[in-house]
This record gives structure tokens, C-alpha cells and sequence, in this order.
């Protein structure tokens, strides 16, 4: 039964230590408050049960659908002003149908399992060159020197971005991806509002050139894209490249050091993994389930919904802790807590969402991680962690900045 609000305990991501691990915070509100309106007026949910049908009813995510007087649109209008970041509201994450729909639809086309078999060799070489220099250098962050230049040089690569942009991309990147996490400080504000017109601008350029210059990539692909005589017009063109670029490489970087980090907790577990290559799949998804490389979803009713018991209001903010879900013990029993790199039913996490907005880039992300946890533990049996880890301090897009490891 769910306790009475005044009793409830209150989701406070800002307290100390939350980001370094947010779970015990997270077990709270399941077990006290599962259905939770806080009081800055959005609601969190925080059950596998509720998270897993929140993602899969179809409710709106259009920001124009929370109710008027709601304090968190209030607040995110007096952050932003008129100045939302540019992929915020136009790309299909924030998009209802028809729109989304056709986005996706449109998206997909060029990210097909064909294109993505054809990358795999290209994902190999990149990760047997970055072990190499691990291998040379024996103390490493691992972060600096695969969890993050991976993922970002197999987007851009898919892209097809000319090289020369990629440092400043990875900077202005960076900066924009905040605007995904609760921000009150003026000067970050100001910081993602100038990264994200200066990104925009070289989305534009890009798009220009690429029209010029087309070739057998992803961005070609986006601008020739054409169903039924539809195509991505200029906004929306800027807008899906820019999802993609962060999309692609801010959350895989949380997979990859994430995972090596908890993996590395228990040395037996590399000695695993290497003697049995064929459980690296499944290591990845409990990997995902673990520890959430994206921490939340968020949903905005349109009519009244009633969810584990307690009824939500039409017009409410509704985030959805996949991180917490994937963490309930209710579904996956008393050892959710723990990494057990066998567990049966560990593609059951929501770490990629669910319903009509499945991570389109899940595939891709499994690949990438696959080919690292196979031949990083193959290559480096004595892998080991070599001093304190550092968080990235993020809500959402939640994973470790700094790993030292040495390669044994
Ligand atoms: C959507 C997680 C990697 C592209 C999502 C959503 C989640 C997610 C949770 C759904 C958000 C929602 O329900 O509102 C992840 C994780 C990744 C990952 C954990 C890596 C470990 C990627 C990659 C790409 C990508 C590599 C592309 C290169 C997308 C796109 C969407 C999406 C385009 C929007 C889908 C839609 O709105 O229909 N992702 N993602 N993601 N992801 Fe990923």
C-alpha cells in the first residue's frame, strides 16, 4: 500500500552523494513512494511494473501537453526562455505521432542491420587499435582511452563527419547533452544555449556539404531519405543528426565504463568472461541492467491515468526510472543488486526504453560493447581497476568519468 504523502520520503537527485549512486535513494522510493508527485509538481515512478507500462502505453512526450500551471514548465521556461536547445522539441525523442512515426520511419530506413554488419569489421579495427594503446601505455584511464573515443568515432564515422570537425563536435557535444539533465545554474544554461547554436550551425554546414558530396553514409542516407514522397525537411534534418551524435556516443561511454567497472569488482568475472566468449552477449545485457547508462524516460499524460493504484492527473510530467526498475527486486528477486553475468532473463532491462520509442541505435550499442567486453578481456586477462573511479556527476546520463585501470 502506498504511504500517505506526508509521510512519503521526497526524490532529491541533488542530494549529496546521489550521483555516485543513486540506487539506495532509488530502493527508498520504491519500497515508500513507488507512485511519487514531487513537490516541483512532476511525478516518478520507480517500480519495474509501473516503468515497464508507462514506456509501453503510447502517452505523449510533446512538452506542450504538460498543464499550464505545472511548476516544472514554469521552471524549465524560465531556464530556457525562447532559447530551447535545438534537438530539444524537434527530434522524434520529443515527438507524438503522426510526427514520430514518420521520423522514425524515415531515421530507420538508413539504419539498417545490413549497414550495421557492414560497420563491424570498422568497430573491431577501432577497438584493437585503442587496446593496442592500452597495451603500450599499461595505466590508463579508461574512459579517455576507449569507453569515450569508441562510441564517438563509430558516429561520426557513420555520419560520415570529416575528421577535422570531430574535436570541436566531442567539445559542443558535451555542453548540449546537459540540457537532457535538470540544470539551475545561469552559466551552464548560457554554456548549453551558445554549444547548441554553434552544433546547429555545424550540422548546417555539414548538411550543405553532404548535399554537395554525397556519399554511402548516414547523413547522405538522412537527406535522401524518402517515404511516400516524404522527406526530413531542413530542421529536421539538423535535428536527428544532432540526436544521433549525442545519442550515439553519451550513453554507450556509460555502458562500456560502467560495465568494465562493475565487472572489474570481482576479478573472477574477466577470467570468465575470456573463457567463455559466448557469454558476452548476455554479460552485456546485464551490464545494461546494472547500472542504467541513461538513468530515466519521461512521459506526458494527456488524460487521467491511474498507475500502481494512485491516479495521475491529464497534463502531468512523468519520469520513469529505468535505473530503479531495473533494479526491483519484485521482479528480479532478491539478488537485483548484484552482477550475475548469466542471468537468464537479463535482456528483460528497460535501459533502452520500451514501446514506440525503443532506442532505434540499441543494436548498434550492443555491437560496440560485445566486440569490447570480447576482445578487451581476451587481450588483457589481469585487467584491474588502479585507483578511485570518478562519476560524471550527471542525473541522467549517468556513468563513470574517470576508471584507471592497468592492463596487467
Ligand atoms: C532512444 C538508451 C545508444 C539512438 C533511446 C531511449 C533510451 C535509449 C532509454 C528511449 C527514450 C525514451 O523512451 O524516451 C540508449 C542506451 C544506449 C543507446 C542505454 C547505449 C548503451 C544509442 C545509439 C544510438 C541511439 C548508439 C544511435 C546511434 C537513439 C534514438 C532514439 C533513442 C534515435 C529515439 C528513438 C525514438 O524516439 O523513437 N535510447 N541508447 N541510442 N536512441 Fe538510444
Amino acid at each position: 500500500m502506498t504511504e500517505s504523502p506526508l509521510t512519503e520520503p521526497v526524490f532529491d537527485p541533488f542530494a549529496p552523494g546521489f550521483t555516485d549512486d543513486p540506487y539506495p535513494h532509488y530502493a527508498e522510493m520504491r519500497e515508500h513512494a513507488p507512485v511519487h508527485r514531487h513537490p516541483f509538481g512532476f511525478w516518478l515512478l520507480t517500480r519495474y511494473e509501473d516503468v515497464s507500462w508507462l514506456l509501453r502505453a503510447g502517452l505523449s512526450v510533446e512538452d506542450r501537453n504538460v498543464a499550464e500551471d505545472n511548476p516544472l514548465r514554469e521552471m524549465r521556461e524560465a531556464t530556457y526562455g525562447d532559447q530551447m536547445p535545438r534537438f530539444d522539441g524537434r527530434s522524434m525523442l520529443d515527438r507524438d505521432p503522426p510526427d514520430h512515426t514518420r521520423l522514425r520511419r524515415l531515421v530507420s530506413k538508413a539504419f539498417t542491420p545490413r549497414a550495421l554488419r557492414a560497420l563491424r569489421p570498422q568497430v573491431v579495427d577501432l577497438v584493437d587499435g585503442m587496446l593496442d594503446a592500452m597495451a603500450r601505455a599499461r595505466h590508463v584511464d579508461l574512459i579517455e582511452s576507449l569507453a569515450f573515443p569508441l562510441p564517438f568515432a563509430v558516429i561520426a564515422k557513420m555520419l560520415g563527419t570529416p575528421s577535422s570537425d570531430h574535436e570541436r563536435i566531442r567539445e559542443l557535444t558535451g555542453v548540449v547533452v546537459r540540457s537532457l539533465e535538470p540544470v539551475a545554474d545561469p552559466d551552464l544554461v548560457s554554456a548549453i544555449v551558445s554549444a547548441d547554436h554553434d552544433l546547429g550551425g555545424i550540422a548546417a554546414e555539414m548538411i550543405a556539404w553532404k548535399r554537395e558530396n554525397p556519399a554511402d553514409d548516414l547523413l547522405t542516407a538522412l537527406i535522401n531519405a524518402e517515404d511516400e514522397g516524404d522527406v526530413l525537411d531542413e530542421d529536421e534534418l539538423i535535428a536527428q543528426t544532432l540526436l544521433l551524435y549525442i545519442a550515439g556516443h553519451e550513453t554507450t561511454v556509460n555502458l562500456i565504463g560502467g560495465g568494465t567497472l562493475a565487472l572489474l569488482r570481482d576479478p573472477g568475472r574477466t577470467a570468465l568472461l575470456r573463457d567463455d566468449p559466448g557469454l558476452v552477449a548476455n554479460a552485456v545485457e546485464e551490464m545494461l541492467r546494472y547500472d542504467s547508462p541513461v538513468q530515466a524516460s519521461r512521459r506526458i499524460t494527456v488524460e487521467p491515468v491511474t498507475v500502481g493504484g494512485v491516479e495521475i492527473p491529464a497534463g502531468a510530467f512523468v519520469m520513469a526510472s529505468l535505473a530503479s526498475a531495473n533494479r526491483d527486486e519484485r521482479f528480479w528477486g532478491p539478488d537485483a543488486g548484484e552482477l550475475r553475468l548469466n542471468r537468464e532473463n537479463a535482456r528483460q532491462h528497460v535501459s533502452f526504453g520500451a514501446g514506440p520509442h525503443h532506442c532505434l541505435g540499441a543494436s548498434l550499442a550492443r555491437m560496440e560493447a560485445g566486440i569490447v567486453f570480447e576482445r578487451m578481456t581476451a587481450r588483457f586477462p589481469r585487467l584491474a581497476q588502479d585507483g578511485e573511479v570518478r562519476w560524471n556527476g550527471r542525473i541522467n546520463l549517468r556513468g563513470p568519468s574517470y576508471l584507471p585501470v592497468s592492463t596487467g
